[in-house]
């Protein structure tokens, strides 16, 4: 094959993946994509909230570090693949089979996106705390992002 049209068709390649990934995503990888986002965010928090709870000793290096991580990964958007239509297991995908989500998120929109913002607005307090380094803000910032993950999971995640 002549080179110029290698890198045609490697460049047609490319362009249908990445198609493929924003247009027409599979039910399938929008539920993975949004648990493994959110498992992620968790791993980050579980640390914070740990120390802000006195659950383990404070240390600054890893609260700013977590506090860093959890607003790069929310920054993520989770949101994008909470894709309407997706709200059931897909059969013999490579999802682990289930998905948590509530009809509520695609019957309530602007609540729906009310509650993401929420908790963006509350991980950027968090992370300005984190680089004051005042500890008393930064462990009093964390209950504000357990509020907002649990207030939307209250309303739009089957427990
Ligand atoms: C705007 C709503 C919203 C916010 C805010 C939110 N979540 Fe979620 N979360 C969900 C929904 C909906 C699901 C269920 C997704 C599914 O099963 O498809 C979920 C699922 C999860 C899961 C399970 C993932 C899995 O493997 O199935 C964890 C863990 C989680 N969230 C942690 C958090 C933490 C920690 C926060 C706060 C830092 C948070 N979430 C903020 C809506 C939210």
């Amino acid at each position: 094959m002549k080179r110029s049209l290698r890198i045609a068709t490697l460049s047609a390649l490319v362009i249908a993946a990445a198609t493929t990934a924003y247009a027409q995503l599979k039910p399938e990888d929008a539920i993975r994509a949004r648990q493994s986002i959110m498992r992620v965010v968790a791993l980050n928090f579980g640390p914070l909230s740990a120390m802000a709870q006195d659950k383990i000793p404070y240390n600054k290096d890893l609260f700013v570090a977590s506090a860093t991580r959890l607003e790069a990964v929310w920054s993520m958007d989770a949101s994008r693949f909470f894709v309407k239509g997706t709200d059931k297991p897909v059969a013999g995908s490579n999802i682990a089979g289930f998905t948590d989500v509530k009809p509520e998120i695609w019957n309530n929109p602007l609540k729906f996106k009310d509650a993401f913002d929420d908790n963006t607005a509350a991980i950027a307090k968090l992370a300005a705390a984190a680089r004051s380094g005042d500890e008393a803000a930064m462990k009093s910032a964390v209950g504000g992002v357990g509020k907002a993950c649990k207030g939307c999971h209250d309303d739009f995640k089957v427990k």
